[in-house]
């Protein structure tokens, strides 16, 4: 497996080609890689790395800055979290235990076991839905997900050494994300061919089992667009709950019943000509989201300011779009 990492592995903004990286560069690179594929990551990473290049900068920056230019990454939870992290580690230091890292904000047991691989060669198993998948592929795990959770975690320990723990745990993503994928893994380039039980059952994608996943619920809301002179009337959203300290159009709230056109302009936040300029859908984790667009030459309410739409959640933009 590391052999094949060497050779095979990939070239990516947040690893090193010699040594081993410091630990601000591993911290904030797993904390974006969360939920986030790669290539969305990817530029996001370069750039909070130019502008804070140390975590003392990244926490003496302005809260408002960093969730700006989170926006687009999605769940803003993480940078309000990165920026309350930085502040405690530039107090107080920075960890260089997997228990350590656990105690910040925002870290939970994966990102912290894989900032003490990667960052500190601490022999922690680093357990994500890629490593899920490997192991259920490599043992052939009949037990469904999410049930089999423990079992594989179980699996993907027993092959952890005090052997380049942090190049073991990267080679697991990289061989799920490259080779061993979701729907036509490419097992002849797999240096497990051997000892997959999956692949020779002759059908290794239909690993790992699943459970049947209940549909996304709908919810419905308005947005309202108000523009002068190229500018946007922006508001920030309550630092509670989705989206949380982001910059926002002013939005009705989201909820399951549809709304009516005069419930929706009985919720505007300021008198205006309203007109409905169209809709937009948009898909969170928990609920899909039909948006309508509301637009109006009209005074601006008295929370928020003039602003542009680059620093918006994708949700937003969207509607700002539209
Ligand atoms: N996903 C999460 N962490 C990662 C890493 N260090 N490299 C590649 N993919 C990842």
């Amino acid at each position: 497996m590391l052999k094949w990492y060497d050779r095979a592995g990939r070239d990516l903004p947040w690893r090193l080609r010699e040594g081993r990286p410091e630990s601000y560069r591993v911290w904030l690179s797993e904390i974006m890689l969360q939920q986030t594929t790669v290539a969305a990551v990817a530029p996001y990473f370069t750039r909070f790395l130019e502008r804070w290049p140390t975590v003392e900068a990244l926490a003496a920056a302005p809260r408002d800055e960093v969730l700006g230019a989170w926006a687009g990454l999605g769940y803003y939870s993480r940078a309000r979290n990165l920026h309350a992290a930085a502040q405690q580690m530039a107090a107080a230091g920075a960890p260089e235990s997997e228990a350590g890292w656990r105690e910040l904000p925002g870290v939970g047991p994966y990102t912290a076991a894989a900032i003490a691989a990667i960052a500190f060669d601490e022999a922690t198993n680093v357990v994500d839905g890629n490593v899920e998948r490997v192991m259920s592929r490599l043992y052939a795990v009949a037990t469904p997900l999410p049930e089999a959770k423990a079992e594989l975690r179980a699996l993907a320990g027993a092959l952890v050494t005090a052997d380049r723990p942090g190049d073991w745990a990267q080679a697991l993503m990289d061989l799920g994300a490259t080779v061993c994928a979701p729907r036509s893994p490419k097992c002849e380039a797999c240096p497990w061919i051997k000892d997959c039980a999956a692949y020779a059952t002759g059908a290794p994608e239909t690993y790992p089992r699943k459970r049947a996943k209940a549909e996304r619920p709908r919810r419905y809301g308005a947005a309202f667009r108000i523009e002068r002179d190229g500018a946007l009337w922006l508001a920030r959203r309550p630092d509670k709950g989705l989206l949380g300290g982001m910059a926002a159009l002013p939005s009705t709230e989201w909820r399951a019943k549809k709304w009516s056109r005069a419930e929706v302009l009985r919720h505007a936040p300021v008198a205006g000509d309203w007109k409905k300029v169209g809709a937009i859908e948009h898909v969170f984790t928990h609920f899909a989201l039909t948006l309508d667009v509301y637009s109006a030459v009209t005074a601006p309410p008295n929370d928020g300011w003039w602003g542009d739409a680059s620093a918006l959640p994708t949700v937003f933009k969207k509607a700002a779009k539209r």
